[in-house]
């Protein structure tokens, strides 16, 4: 009997998953000849990561992968997205690859196919070797040639085992945090050198894309993940929607437009004609940007409500981020409840990023790669994480996917952020994402109530009610 309530169960084959990162889980740092990072540098520097801890232990996936994966198998979702090591697979960003890395994404990988769970791998998830960042880092365009020589050996050395490849996770974090607002590795507060790290990041992309494209395997797909922050006018007056448009443009369209165009916007190029000019994009580049895509990942966690220039406008961005064309700018809410990160919670904010993406672009599949929350939560009596909170947090968004395809969206799958508690970047350990308990000093994992929740959707294939 089919056990599914009516009005709830979503198509046959949805794809439900999960979502980690190298240097958020694996630890290992200095094993078996992983070099160093961005991220090592700078979790090591003092004041730097909030709870003072760095991303050395994380969650020793790399010595603990084999129960990682049968837990993996226990909440039975069909994807599980992680992202490569890029200094663990070619330490130093130059030469070949090192056996040892390879070897343990090949072992992962196979006890996931084994279990059933298809693996969904990124290529670049922030962790840039430390050496490309001595030589520049990613304001580099050096860099964007380096990355796609990496892409291409790891997709010859595991593209047997890994079937769905993504170029690059949240370029926008890496460019803007990391070299603007300097909340994020590499820390620096150069605001034109973010706009360049931008268009590098875009390039390595596309110079990815078409380095796999010349060597892919039957029935692969190749696709990228942006977290796409809608940037929503606060009124309708002229400055803040004017405010919105600026945010937009320096944070979404300067990726989706090149992507999935081929072209950067030009109101972002005028916005930015004070501070820069547009010189380090030269012929050809947006030709090699702007590659088919099988599926385009949205991560998704809440939408930016914009305000315009003025002594009153709330929460005003800090240097960077916004300063990047947008600096005048502020960041207000929409008075709904937030986690306890202060993100306001907005399901429906997802379902319009949505429909925004399908009817501005000729997109691709869309799959919701990460979304999820974060409480400042510890065990209770009975050593289990009772999280309510995130249950309720991810029944709306599982609502709002429901809808979203009940509305036409071509949209894939809905992977929760994350697995399990992991180095949550500028926050360490502080701030816990996951739907499996860690305790970083025993390194014992305890599902919270979280994973037995998204356990009976998947199983159900829907909603309970
Ligand atoms: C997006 C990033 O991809 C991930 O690394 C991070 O932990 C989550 N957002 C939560 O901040």
């Amino acid at each position: 009997m089919d056990e599914r309530p009516s009005g709830t169960p979503f198509p046959a084959g949805f794809g439900w998953g999960t979502s980690t990162a190298s240097y958020q889980i694996e630890g290992a740092v200095d094993v078996d000849g992983r070099g160093p990072s961005i991220w090592d540098t700078f979790s090591h520097t003092p004041g730097r990561i909030k709870d003072g801890t760095t991303g050395d232990r994380a969650c020793d996936h790399y010595h603990r992968w084999e129960e990682d994966v049968a837990l993996m198998a226990e909440l039975g979702a069909p994807y599980y997205r992680f992202s490569l090591a890029w200094p663990r697979l070619q330490p130093g960003a130059a030469g070949g690859l090192n056996d040892k890395g390879v070897d343990f994404y090949k072992r992962l990988v196979d006890a996931m196919r084994d279990k059933g769970v298809t693996p969904w791998v990124t290529a670049y998830h922030w962790d840039l070797p430390q050496e490309l960042e001595d030589a520049g880092g990613w304001p580099e365009r050096d860099t964007a040639y380096r990355f796609a020589d990496y892409a291409e050996l790891a997709y010859g050395a595991l593209g047997d085992h890994i079937d769905i490849w993504t170029t690059l996770n949240e370029p926008l974090c890496a460019a803007h945090l990391g070299y603007a607002d300097g909340e994020h590795a590499p820390g620096r507060q150069e605001p034109a050198n973010a706009i360049r790290a931008a268009h590098h990041l875009n390039l390595g992309h596309g110079l990815a894309l078409q380095r796999w494209q010349d060597s892919r395997r039957e029935g692969h797909r190749f696709g990228v993940t942006l977290n796409v922050v809608p940037a929503v006018a606060a009124t309708d007056s002229p400055a803040d929607v004017d405010a919105a448009r600026r945010v937009d443009a320096v944070t979404n369209r300067i990726f989706l437009d090149p992507m999935l165009t081929g072209s950067y916007p030009a109101d972002l190029i005028e916005d930015l004609a004070p501070l820069m000019d547009f010189s380090h994009v030269i012929d050809g580049d947006l030709e090699i940007i702007h590659q088919p895509l099988d599926d385009l990942g949205i991560n998704y966690y809440q939408q930016g409500i914009i305000t315009g220039p003025g002594p009153d406008a709330p929460d005003r961005f800090r240097a960077g981020v916004m300063a990047v064309g947008a600096g005048d700018t502020g960041r207000s809410d929409q008075g709904l409840p937030v986690t306890d990160r202060g993100w306001e919670i907005d399901p429906d904010g997802m379902v319009a990023l949505l429909h925004r993406i399908t009817d501005d672009y000729d997109a691709p599949p869309l799959w919701i790669t990460e979304n999820g929350s974060s409480w400042f939560e510890e065990p209770g009596e009975d050593g289990v994480v009772h999280d309510d909170r995130r249950i309720a947090y991810l029944d709306q968004h599982v609502r709002a996917v429901k809808r979203a395809l009940d509305e036409g969206i071509d949209l894939r799958g809905y992977f929760v952020w994350s697995l399990m508690d992991n180095f949550e970047w500028a926050y360490g350990e502080s701030s816990r994402f996951g739907l499996i308990h860690v305790d970083y000093d025993t390194q014992v994992r305890t599902p919270k109530d979280s994973f037995h929740w998204f356990k009976d959707v998947i199983a159900r294939a829907g909603l309970a009610s």
